[in-house]
C-alpha cells in the first residue's frame, strides 16, 4: 500500500518488539470497518444497536478502571525537566523509552496489529498533518476512522513524506488458547501516555479509552501539536470553532476554550432560542490557529468527527448531537435498552424497563447507582452534523472574530465579560478555573486552575506557553485584527446552588451581546476584571425567571475578587521567572483597579 521505506522499515521495527500474531495496513474502506466491527461483535466487545432505530452503529462497555483520561499517567519526555514544566508530569526519554521497550516485548502476542495512517486536517492541504498509529485494538481503527480522516488515501498524500509515529497497545498479550476479556486493558499503574515532544512521537500502554488510545485527537492535535505551533509561531488549543450570523446576514467565527466536558459540544451545536440568528459547527474540541495572508486569525479543525459527553445530551438540549448520533455511531459506557437502543441520564425520557448499565448490570434507578458512566461518549461523522457549517473542511480555515474563555465557576466569575485587550485577554485565559468533571480520572473534587483548558494537554511548560501567546499577539500581522478575547459563566449558582443561566440555546443570548461588542454596536460598564455587560444589554426577551437573576449573574463582588487574586496569586506561583513580566503586570493591574473599586 506504500512505498515510503522509512514507514514500512518503522512498521517491521515493532512488529519486532510487539509480536503480533498478525498485521494489518487499514485501507479506511467499508468493508474492513465492517468485518472489525463484526469480528468484535463476534468476540463479545461490541453490540450491534438496532438498525431500525441506530442504523450501522454499535455498543461497548470499557473495563471499569478504562473509563476516562489518567492525567497522573501522562508524561512530556522532553530532553530538559525543565521543558515539561510544572503543570507536566516529566521523564527523561531515554529512560521512558526503556522501559516501555520493555512492557513492548510481546505485548501484541495473540493479537492484531493494526497499521493506521492518519491525517489530521482535510487531507493534503498544507495545514495538515499526517500520523500512523500502530495499534492492536479493532475499537481504535473504527474510531480513528470517524474521528480523522483515515487510510489508503492518506499514504497516497505521504509519499515518501514524514508522518508521526503513535504506538497503542492496549498491554494485554493473549496466551496460545487464552479467551480474550470484553475490553482488554493493563491496570492503572501499568499505563503510560507518553510523548516525546523534541522528536514528535507518541507512545501509549495500557489503555482502549478514547483521549489515551485515539493517538490523533489530545496526544497529537495538542500534545505534540502545541510545541510544533510554539516552534513555528501559531495555535494548537483545546476549542471549539463555531459560525455565528445574525438576522441581517453578517457571519462571523468564534473559538472557545472550555475544560473538558464544560460545554464545548454543546455551544458548538447551539440551536439559537431568539429569532433570526444562527450557529453553525467547524469543531467541538481542537482548532489549529493561523494568521493569514489578510492579517486575521484563521482557525482549522483538526478532526473528522465528535467525540462527545453522552450524559445530559438531549433533543432539548443538543438537538444537533443527538442528530449526529443518530446513525453510524459508537457508543461507549451508555445505558444499553433491551430493544437495542442506548439510553443515559439526561436523554430526555425514562430508561425502558430492562435496560442494561455500563457495568453491564440491569438498570435500578432506585440503586442509585446511573445506566451511563458520567464520562460515557458517541463517536459520530461530524458531516452528520445537521448544524455543520460549509466551511468546516476549508483547509484556509475561518476566521475568527472573538476567543472565549471559560469553565465551570459556581461563584465569582460574571455570566461574561471582555478583555481591554490582547494582553489581558491572555491574563483571563491563563487564569482558567473550573470545577472538576468526570473526564479524567483520579482528580480531586473541586475548582482547580486549568489555563486555557490545557492543562493536560499543553506539551510544554506552561509558562512559556503564556509567553507564547503574548508573542502571538505582538507578532501579529495588523494588531487591530486581533480576535476580542471574552470570558463566560455558564454555571454561576445561587446560594441553593441552582444555575442561575438557562444555558444551552440560550447561551446565543450571551453570544449575541459578544458579536455585537466585536462589532462595537452595543456599550458595556467598565469594572475593575473587564467589560461587562450594563444591566440590559444581554436579550433576555422571552426567558421566564431570569429577569431577576441578572444582577447575580453579572455581579462582580470585591470580596470575592479578593479572594480570587489570592487563588491566582498561588496558581502564578508556580511559573517562577517563566511567568511572562506582560502577565505579572496584568496580575499588578487587576490588584490596583480592585484597590480603587
Ligand atoms: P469534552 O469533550 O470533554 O472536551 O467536553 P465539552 O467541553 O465538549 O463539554 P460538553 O458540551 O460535552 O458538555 C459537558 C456537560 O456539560 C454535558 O453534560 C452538558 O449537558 C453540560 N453543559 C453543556 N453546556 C451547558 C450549559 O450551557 N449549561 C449547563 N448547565 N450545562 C451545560
Ligand atoms: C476531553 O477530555 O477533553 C475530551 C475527551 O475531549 S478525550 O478525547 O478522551 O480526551
Ligand atoms: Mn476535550
Amino acid at each position: 500500500m506504500t512505498s515510503n521505506a522509512k514507514l514500512i522499515q518503522w512498521v517491521k521495527e515493532w512488529a519486532e518488539l510487539c509480536q503480533p500474531d498478525a498485521i494489518h495496513w487499514c485501507d479506511g474502506s467499508e468493508e474492513e470497518n465492517q468485518k472489525l466491527l463484526d469480528l468484535m461483535v463476534a468476540s463479545g466487545m461490541a453490540v450491534k444497536l438496532n438498525e431500525s432505530k441506530r442504523p450501522g452503529s454499535y455498543y461497548f462497555q470499557s473495563d471499569p478502571s478504562d473509563v476516562a483520561r489518567v492525567e497522573n499517567r501522562t508524561y512530556i519526555c522532553s530532553e530538559k525537566e525543565e521543558d515539561a514544566g510544572p503543570t507536566n508530569n516529566w521523564r527523561d526519554p531515554k529512560e521512558m523509552k526503556e522501559t516501555l521497550r520493555g512492557m513492548y516485548k510481546g505485548c501484541m502476542k495473540g493479537r492484531t496489529m493494526y497499521v493506521i495512517p492518519f491525517s489530521m486536517g482535510p487531507l493534503g492541504s498544507k495545514i495538515a498533518h499526517i500520523g500512523v498509529e500502530l495499534s492492536d485494538s479493532p475499537y481504535v481503527v473504527v474510531n480513528m476512522r470517524i474521528m480523522t480522516r483515515m487510510g489508503k488515501a492518506v499514504l497516497d498524500v505521504l509519499g515518501d513524506g514524514e508522518f508521526v509515529p503513535c504506538i497503542h497497545t492496549v498491554g494485554a498479550p493473549l496466551e496460545p488458547g487464552q479467551k480474550d476479556s470484553k475490553w482488554p486493558c493493563a491496570p492503572i499503574d501499568n499505563k503510560y501516555i507518553s510523548h516525546f515532544p523534541e522528536t514528535n512521537e507518541i507512545w501509549t500502554y495500557g489503555s482502549g479509552y478514547g483521549g489515551n488510545a485515539l493517538l490523533g485527537k489530545k496526544c497529537f492535535a495538542l500534545r505534540i501539536a502545541s510545541n510544533m505551533a510554539k516552534r513555528q509561531g501559531w495555535l494548537a488549543e483545546h476549542m471549539l470553532i463555531m459560525g455565528i450570523t445574525n438576522p441581517q446576514g453578517v457571519k462571523k467565527y468564534i473559538a472557545a476554550a472550555f475544560p473538558s466536558a464544560c460545554g464545548k459540544t454543546n455551544l458548538a451545536m447551539l440551536i439559537p432560542t431568539i429569532p433570526g440568528w444562527k450557529v453553525e459547527t467547524v469543531g467541538d474540541d481542537i482548532a489549529w490557529m493561523k494568521f493569514g495572508a489578510d492579517g486575521r486569525l484563521y482557525a482549522i479543525n483538526p478532526e473528522a468527527g465528535f467525540f462527545g459527553v453522552a450524559p445530559f445530551t438531549s433533543m432539548d438540549t443538543n438537538p444537533n448531537a443527538m442528530l449526529s448520533a443518530k446513525a453510524n455511531t459508537i457508543f461507549t459506557n451508555t445505558g444499553l435498552t433491551p430493544d437495542g437502543d442506548i439510553w443515559w441520564e439526561g436523554i430526555g425520557y425514562d430508561a425502558p424497563a430492562g435496560t442494561i448499565t455500563w457495568t453491564n448490570e440491569v438498570y435500578d434507578k432506585a440503586s442509585g447507582k446511573p445506566a451511563a458512566h458520567p464520562n460515557a461518549r458517541f463517536t459520530s461523522p461530524a458531516y452528520q452534523c445537521p448544524a455543520i457549517d460549509k466551511d468546516w473542511e476549508n483547509p484556509a480555515g475561518v476566521p475568527i472574530s472573538a476567543i472565549l474563555f471559560g469553565g465551570r465557576r459556581p461563584g465569582t466569575l460574571p455570566l461574561v465579560y471582555q478583555a481591554f485587550d490582547w494582553n489581558h485577554g491572555v491574563f483571563m485565559g491563563s487564569i482558567v478555573g473550573s470545577e472538576v468533571t468526570a473526564a479524567a480520572i483520579g482528580l480531586k473534587a473541586g475548582v482547580r486552575r486549568d489555563p486555557f483548558a490545557m492543562l493536560p494537554f499543553c506539551g510544554y511548560h506552561m509558562g512559556d506557553y503564556f509567553g507564547h501567546w503574548i508573542k502571538i499577539g505582538e507578532t501579529a500581522p495588523d494588531k487591530a485584527k486581533l480576535p476580542k478575547i471574552f470570558n463566560v459563566n455558564w454555571f454561576r449558582k445561587s446560594p441553593e446552588g441552582k444555575f442561575l443561566w438557562p444555558g444551552y440555546g440560550d447561551n446565543i443570548r450571551v453570544l449575541k451581546w459578544i458579536f455585537e461588542r466585536t462589532e462595537g454596536t452595543v456599550e458595556a460598564n467598565e469594572t475593575a476584571i473587564g467589560f461587562v455587560p450594563k444591566a440590559d444589554s444581554v436579550d433576555i426577551s422571552g426567558l421566564d425567571g431570569v429577569a431577576e437573576n441578572m444582577p447575580a449573574l453579572l455581579k462582580v463582588d470585591k470580596n470575592d475578587w479578593d479572594a480570587e487574586i489570592e487563588l491566582v496569586k498561588e496558581h502564578y506561583a508556580n511559573f517562577g521567572d517563566k511567568l511572562p513580566v506582560e502577565l505579572k503586570a496584568q496580575f499588578d493591574g487587576l490588584v490596583d483597579r480592585l484597590k480603587k473599586a
